[in-house]
């Protein structure tokens, strides 16, 4: 039998021993802990993913450049389509990166980011990013993918941020480690979508947004879909009732004239041009159903 003195000790000893191993795992792993803390909070100039922009937008304006480049082992050409831009905080942003694969073999990329100043990033919130997967991008093909973001309205009144009027994102493409279940490049469309997505930007995204309903339904999957068929959406009646299927011609109809298509349709604009409803459809090809 132990003396209570000893027993003690022997406690004593025990909880140390416990204390150290813990303090020796929390060392040893504190590398991947920091980069899982960056990648969950944006900290040390990693940006942040979001579902949506529900901030609202500031009078304070801020300036954006962008800067590319690729691994010596990649044989793609990959450039921002525009330099810089300014925007105010809080306000939904659409710019356009160009990649090319200068190579006679599908090739899978990823791309890294980074923010500067780096007190920046927490506030860099993205929406729909080609960052967030491995990319494929076939032989000689060429592709504009669009980056949606904003910055965070928070960033005016931190004492990091408020004084910073200039940030820069920069990225980096890299061959693909993990190339399996890649997703595929092609689906940002040619040309003609990237005019689209600068259209929708314009004259769609007040009200219709891909992830979510706004004052219209969502637009997520729309190209195939039946009409009026986002759950919970507070469609006209005659909408609903209409049976249609959003088939390309079916939406060129539609945006040529919705009142006139389905009589008491509650969308309150049209796109009188062509050439521009051709370029919104080839746009809204590219976005994936919901999920
Ligand atoms: C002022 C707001 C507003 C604007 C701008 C607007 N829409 Fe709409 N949209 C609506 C509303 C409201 C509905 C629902 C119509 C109904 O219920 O009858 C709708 C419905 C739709 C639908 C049918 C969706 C479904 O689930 O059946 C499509 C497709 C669509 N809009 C595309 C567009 C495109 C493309 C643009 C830009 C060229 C655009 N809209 C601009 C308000 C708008």
């Amino acid at each position: 039998m132990m003396t209570p003195a000893r027993r003690r000790l022997a406690l004593t000893l025990a909880g140390l021993f416990t204390v150290l191993a813990t303090m020796t795992v929390v060392t040893s792993y504190s590398v991947t802990l920091y980069r899982l803390f960056c990648e969950a909070t944006g900290a040390g100039g990693t940006t942040q993913r979001v579902a949506a922009d529900d901030a609202a937008v500031s009078s304070r304006t801020v300036s954006v450049s962008f800067d590319t480049s690729v691994a010596p082992s990649l044989p793609w050409r990959f450039r921002p389509m525009q330099r810089r831009v300014r925007l105010h905080l809080g306000e939904d942003t659409l710019v356009f990166f160009e990649a090319e694969n200068l190579s006679d073999h599908d090739i899978v990329g990823h791309a890294t980011f980074n923010v500067t100043p780096d007190q920046a990033g927490p506030y860099f919130k993205k929406i729909q990013c080609f960052c967030f997967t491995e990319e494929r991008l076939a032989a000689h093909a060429r592709v504009q993918m669009p980056v949606d973001f904003f910055v965070d309205p928070r960033f005016a009144t931190d004492r990091e941020t408020k004084d910073v009027s200039e940030i820069t994102l920069s990225y980096t493409f890299f061959p693909s480690l993990r190339p399996q279940g890649a997703t595929d490049l092609a689906r940002f469309g040619g040309e003609d979508a990237a005019a689209g997505a600068q259209l929708f930007a314009t004259q769609c995204s007040g009200c219709h947004a891909a992830d979510r309903s706004k004052v219209g339904p969502s637009l997520a999957g729309v190209v195939g879909r039946t009409a009026a068929g986002v759950p919970g959406y507070p469609y006209s009646a005659a909408l609903t009732q209409s049976g249609l299927v959003w088939s390309d011609a079916n939406l060129a109809r539609w945006l040529a004239g919705p009142a006139a298509m389905v009589p008491g349709a509650a969308m309150p604009m049209s796109v009188p041009d062509v050439g521009q409803r051709q370029a919104i459809i080839a746009y809204l090809r590219t976005l994936q159903p919901a999920g």
